[in-house]
């Protein structure tokens, strides 16, 4: 992989040599805190897996502890990870999770209740003797939601209801759900998620929200939510960003959007992936093409500095809009708690090393950590 000397990815010129010496925080994450650099502004998240909440890596646990205090689940409050089976509901990974946040009194995030992926198929299927109807498919949901309000009820302070409903261009995917509820099956599930959780905040969570089409038919679903009396109180922004965008402005624009329809924003997800665009060659298995794997995963060995430094601009940058916003945004919560642990080494082509979070592979603060606790403009 070879960068010209902007720093954009290109194939004209020699690879940077790769050197490991930039991305050191100088100061002591045991010293300073994320959450407490911005205890003025707004709560940082992390989004954990069990290695967290289930014991299985100590120092993570701790690092998650001391640096968050906000906590959103991976995958353990999933419907896959709660009721594959019919009937059959496990929340052994959901109160692992929730004693961890509650243990270092963080805010819990419930994600997510309505989504396309990690569902069983099951739900979307008649069962023998029945026929697969609107009704049906609404009674599973309001099953699904009385079980878990009976069990996490007051636990979860915020809930995704409904995970990335349109498309970019503003579009309703098609989704099982839409396809079998319909039209409106956002806004049914808004309405039981009212009755069900009626002490949590009800979040509309969507990713590439920075895009005109989607940002306004969000923007336009909250309005209609509230014009019909239709409880929606906060809107999830993913902001899985990259190095080169979206631009900031968009971003901008997007808060704005949101703000203006006077719900809270939350950052969700956040990360900043810096590995070239798969494109065409999304799930392609890098382990029998050696051209591809060298040009889709080029930094196996370390982060080369011209990119440290981009990152790290790019993620103080992020976190300075952020504050100028500061009084529509909630949270901003990253998707992971160090670079061994994000999801973007799996996608969108699985198994290459990306540097997408605040803290490397070893546990140690990067420059962008640093860059971030800047960026709150505060000493502690
Ligand atoms: O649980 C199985 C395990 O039994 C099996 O051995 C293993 C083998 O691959 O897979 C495990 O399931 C994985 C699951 O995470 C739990 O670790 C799935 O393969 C894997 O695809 C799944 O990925 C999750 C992904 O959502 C699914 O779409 C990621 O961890 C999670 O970070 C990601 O999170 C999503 C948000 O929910 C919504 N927004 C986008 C975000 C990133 O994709």
């Amino acid at each position: 992989m070879a960068l010209d000397t902007s720093g954009q990815y290109g194939s004209m010129v020699p690879a940077l040599r790769c050197d490991d010496a930039g991305d050191r925080a100088t100061l002591d994450p045991s010293q300073v805190s994320l959450a407490r650099a911005y205890q003025d502004h707004f709560k940082i998240g992390v989004a954990v897996g069990r290695n967290v909440y289930g014991g299985r890596d100590d120092a993570a646990s701790a690092l998650v502890a001391s640096q968050y205090n906000r906590l959103t689940p991976e995958n353990a409050l999933k419907w896959q990870s709660l009721q594959n089976q019919p009937g059959v509901f496990d929340f052994s990974q959901a109160d692992d999770f929730i004693a961890f946040g509650e243990e270092h009194n963080m805010e819990i995030h419930g994600h997510t209740l309505v989504w396309h992926q990690q569902v069983p198929g099951w739900v979307f299927e008649p069962a023998e003797g029945q026929t697969m109807t609107r009704e049906l498919l609404l009674q599973r949901l309001e099953d699904h939601m009385s079980a878990l309000a009976a069990h996490l009820g007051g636990h979860v302070q915020y809930w995704d209801v409904v995970n990335e409903a349109f498309d970019d261009n503003g579009g309703l995917r098609g989704t099982p759900w839409r396809m079998i509820i319909g039209e409106d099956y956002i806004e049914q599930a808004f309405r039981l998620a009212d009755r069900h959780f009626p002490d949590a905040k009800l979040v509309y969570n969507d990713f590439s929200m920075e895009n005109p089409g989607k940002r306004d038919a969000v923007a336009a679903m909250v309005r209609d939510f509230q014009s019909k009396g239709v409880r929606i109180d906060a809107i999830g922004s993913q902001g899985h960003f990259r190095l080169d965008g979206p631009a900031l402005g968009a971003v901008a624009a997007s808060l704005d959007a949101f703000a203006a329809t006077g719900v809270e924003v939350l950052v969700s997800e956040m990360d900043v992936d810096v590995l070239p665009p798969a494109n065409q060659n999304q799930g392609a298995d890098l382990s029998v093409n050696a051209e591809l794997s060298e040009r889709l995963n080029p930094f196996t060995e370390c982060l080369p500095s011209a990119i440290v430094e981009q990152a790290t601009a790019r993620w103080a940058q992020l976190f300075d809009l952020f504050v100028q916003r500061s009084a529509a945004v909630h949270s901003v919560t990253l998707w992971g708690v160090s670079d061994a642990y994000s999801w973007l080494n799996n996608w969108p082509v699985n198994g290459r090393t990306n540097y997408a979070l605040l803290f490397d592979r070893q546990l140690q603060p990067k420059r962008a950590w640093q860059s971030v606790i800047e960026a709150a403009g505060e000493t502690q």
